[in-house]
């Protein structure tokens, strides 16, 4: 069955545009701390191996690694894995040593390995668009979970406001330095909703201060994930869930919440599979 009209090749920039620029990618979540310390001291707790879906360049897979734990990232994305190597150089051996890379899509890709810890982190979820896309994904997580392991993974909450916004609306920031070209550059974000397919696409536009003629935009394409639909695809899928919390502090989920911050394990039925 298929959803909604939207164009398939829009939906295939959505999923990758914004991290072919991982300069920007790192400067633009510098300050988004609460989920590095909550994943950091999640992996210390549990010892290890810990595998992570959708590692990007390495924001929250090195402080794990610092912490002792030996990490497995994997991402599709040859720019993101790229910059992820080089900061890897900069690293001291120890920790160097404890992470392992893979370019793969988690979808599909299966390691010989299983983990205690399987993380899917900062809205990488969010690029499952459809149940096939979920479905394949919690297959891999089944087989790289040891026996009494978890999956934990946040997502944001579907914001009724932000899926209301007039797509032709630009909500704009103070201007910014780009730091690929280090030129000034005046920066807004449309939001565009297709309520049939539940994907949200963000269009973030540039426009260089100095020449407003060479303004690009970017596209960000994330699935909208209620949370009693991801409830359910975990209990369909063999997981049972042990928690959801509100933003890292460990709080009940409630209408104020941003990301939620699912804990599951495998049920019986999972667990055979
Ligand atoms: C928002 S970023 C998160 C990166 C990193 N975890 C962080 O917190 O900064 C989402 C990441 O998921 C990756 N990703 C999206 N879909 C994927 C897929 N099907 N397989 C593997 N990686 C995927 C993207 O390439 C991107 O690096």
């Amino acid at each position: 069955m298929r959803f909604g009209t939207r164009n398939d090749s829009l939906l295939a920039e959505g999923a990758r545009a914004h991290y072919r620029e991982p300069l920007y990618y790192t400067k633009n979540y510098k300050s988004r701390t609460a989920d590095v310390a909550f994943y950091r001291d999640l992996a210390a707790r549990s010892g290890g191996p810990v595998l992570e879906y959708g590692c990007g360049n390495g924001r929250i897979t090195i402080p794990i690694a610092q912490q002792g734990v030996e990490i497995v990232g994997m991402d599709h994305a040859k720019e993101m894995l790229a910059s992820f190597a080089e900061r890897l150089k900069k690293l001291p051996e120890d920790v160097r040593d404890r992470i392992t890379l893979v370019r793969g899509d988690m979808r599909k890709k299966r390691i010989r390995k299983r983990f205690k810890l399987v993380l899917c982190t900062f809205n990488s979820l969010l690029h499952l668009y459809d149940r096939a896309d979920i479905e394949g994904f919690l297959a891999c997580v089944r087989s790289h979970l040891q026996p009494g392991g978890r999956l934990v993974f946040d997502v944001s909450m579907p914001s009724a406001s932000e899926l209301a916004r007039d797509p032709n609306r630009g909500f704009r920031v103070p201007p910014m330095r780009y730091p690929a070209t280090g030129e000034l550059v005046r920066y807004a974000e449309y939001f565009d909703y297709d309520a049939a397919r539940q994907i949200l696409y963000v269009t973030m536009k540039f426009e260089p201060v100095d020449a407003p003629e060479r303004a690009w935009t970017t596209l960000l394409a994330h699935r909208q994930y209620h949370p009693k639909e991801l409830e359910a695809l975990l209990h369909y899928n063999g997981f049972e869930v042990e928690s959801v919390t509100s933003d890292f502090d460990k709080t009940p989920l409630d209408r104020y919440t941003d990301s939620a911050v699912w804990t599951a394990r495998l049920g019986r039925k999972g667990a055979r599979s």
